[in-house]
């Protein structure tokens, strides 16, 4: 006689069920705690600006529509909320830190009212409204008055950013993965200022194919740790370091 299947969930599916939605309520809470940062003015000034706490601080970003980085993208939200309240393990204070493609600049201001040493860097064209952002919310409140510079990935690495004189302790990076056509030139950057000892923090957004075949790319290079994924927003956040160095030293470093 056939034995039909039993379509009847067993005791250990209906667990991994239940596990995998208490998992996505956690993630959909987290989430939007992160989003929760956000307000806007409620008064209409001269000035158009979104408004962010982070550090207990009002923070204000101004954006413009002109070009790509001058909007903020939420996952610099998910990183800025991420350092925020994992200080205890990724401590940004007396560190030397590098974002790149910092766009409005709140992932540099934040980690600058955290205590970081930090070099904001972007093209040319998007400098001068992060330099605006980051001056006006960071004046007599941080230790250190961070750097903004231009840094096009891959270009002039060696020159502009000499490693016997630069070492990053962290870089971090929020949404710099969609479908551009510098994606090698950013890997590269990413393995020219990841030194030992470095760890790369980095936030991003899946869109499409890009950003998967990037981060296969990106694993040959580097070991990957996820540390937020967050469905409801399409980011992860990784933490990374190179691959060419002994884990356990990493690992020391890091505690
Ligand atoms: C999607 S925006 C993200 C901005 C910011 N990190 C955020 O999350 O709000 C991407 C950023 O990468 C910068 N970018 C794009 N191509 C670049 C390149 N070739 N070199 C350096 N920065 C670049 C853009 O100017 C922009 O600020």
């Amino acid at each position: 006689m056939e034995v039909k299947q039993s379509n009847m969930p067993t005791e250990d599916s209906m667990a991994k069920q239940e596990d995998a939605r208490a998992g996505v309520a956690v993630d959909a809470q987290l989430a939007k705690n992160i989003m929760s940062r956000h307000f806007q003015p409620s008064l209409i000034g001269h000035e158009t600006w979104e408004g962010y706490i982070f550090s207990d601080l009002e923070i204000r970003i101004k954006e413009s529509t002109d070009v790509y980085g001058a909007v903020l993208w939420p996952s610099a939200m998910v990183l800025c909320h991420f350092l925020e309240t994992n200080q205890d393990k990724y401590n940004l204070a007396d560190k030397n830190v590098i974002e790149l493609g910092a766009g409005t600049g709140l992932v540099t201001i934040v980690s600058s009212l955290l205590g970081g040493k930090v070099t904001s860097t972007d093209l040319p064209d998007v400098l001068g409204n992060l330099c605006y952002n980051v001056m006006r919310n960071i004046k007599g409140r941080s230790k250190y008055i961070p750097l903004v510079t231009e840094l096009t990935w891959g270009q002039d690495l060696d020159q502009r950013f000499p490693r016997t004189t630069h070492h990053f302790d962290y870089i971090l990076a929020a949404d710099v993965v969609y479908a551009h056509p510098y994606l090698e030139e950013l890997m590269d950057t990413f393995d020219y200022l990841c030194q030992e000892n470095t760890q790369i923090l980095w936030a991003m957004r899946f869109r499409l194919d890009p950003e998967n075949s990037f981060v296969e790319r990106f694993q040959q290079r580097f070991h990957m740790e996820e540390l937020y994924d967050l469905p409801t927003l399409s980011i992860k956040l990784y933490k990374a370091w190179r691959k060419d160095q002994k884990t356990k030293d990493h690992r020391e470093a890091a505690v």
